[in-house]
């Protein structure tokens, strides 16, 4: 798929990965829908790439009526644009670390299982579930007669699930394995699926964790020596939405580095 003319939209773009994924496509000619709770960020990034090529939707995707509200919005506003519809990036996600079972005995809250497995897993098949009907009448590439392309963002917790990580390794496995069931399911329609699995990324979910944990982290990174940038995984993204033969396939972006078991 060829960025240039063609909308994308991305969900958790207001922020980390989804943002640097915004600000990728757009600077390679793409018109980028950005869906995110963060209503302050969103509008800044607006404002800063301009509203010609860009534009901003409110939503809680783990909440289906702001979902289906905000798809809607901004499949009117990619009418007004007279680009294609070109891929969905669903980005947004969370983690909210806890145990199954506390030192007390205690089993975790379900509600905390349930905030980040609506936002990671049926947020995403949400999103993915609302704009398919635009993607799959969208206009066809010249070439390949390539309709679209989804590229899901799974995590090396998918791989190696760290201890207390359970709700957020669960949900990245989801994803990984959706990947290849969408590839085959819509393989009629010209779109294709690819996820990524990031190791440890600069973002404001990495900044938020525990000096501890960081620096858990950084000891066993590979090559290179350092965390992955936002630049690092957008340009994941771009080759995603370019090269035609990546497909159902779950692609580890991590320098080689296997999350340690230990903190
Ligand atoms: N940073 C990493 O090391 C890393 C590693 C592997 C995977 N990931 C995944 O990458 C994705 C992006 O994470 P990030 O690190 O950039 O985090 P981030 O916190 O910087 O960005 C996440 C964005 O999602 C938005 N969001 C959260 N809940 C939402 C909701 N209910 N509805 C709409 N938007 C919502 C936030 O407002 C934020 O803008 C996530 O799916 C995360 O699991 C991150």
């Amino acid at each position: 798929m060829h960025i240039k003319d063609r909308s994308f939209v991305i969900s958790g773009g207001a922020s980390g990965l989804g943002e640097a994924t915004v600000r990728d496509l757009h600077a390679h000619g793409g018109y980028i829908a950005i869906l995110d709770l963060n209503v302050d960020n969103g509008e800044r990034i607006v404002r800063e790439l301009g509203a010609d090529r860009t534009s901003f939707f409110e939503v809680d995707i783990s909440d289906p009526e702001s979902t289906a509200s905000a798809v809607k919005k901004a499949m009117t506003w990619i009418k007004t644009t007279g680009k294609p519809i070109g891929g969905v990036i669903p980005a947004a996600g969370v983690g909210m670390p806890g145990k199954l079972i506390d030192r007390h005995n205690e089993p975790i809250p379900l509600d905390r299982l349930e905030f980040v497995l609506n936002i990671n897993i049926r947020g995403v098949i949400d999103l993915i579930r609302l704009c398919l009907p635009h993607m799959t009448t969208t206009e066809p590439t010249p070439d390949d007669k390539e309709r679209g392309v989804i590229v899901l963002v799974s995590s090396s917790a998918a791989f190696d699930g760290q201890p207390g990580q359970l709700a957020y390794a669960a949900s990245k496995g989801a994803i990984r394995s959706m990947a290849l069931v969408l590839a085959r399911d819509l393989a009629m329609y010209g779109i294709r699926c690819v996820a990524i699995a990031p190791g440890y990324f600069e973002s404001a979910m990495t900044a938020a964790m525990s000096q501890k944990v960081r620096s858990s982290l950084e000891r066993v990174l590979e090559f290179p020596a350092r965390p992955g940038k936002g630049t690092d995984f957008a340009q994941m993204v771009r080759h995603c939405v370019e090269n035609v033969m990546l497909n159902g396939e779950c692609v580890r972006l991590d320098g080689a580095t296997r999350m340690p078991s230990r903190m």
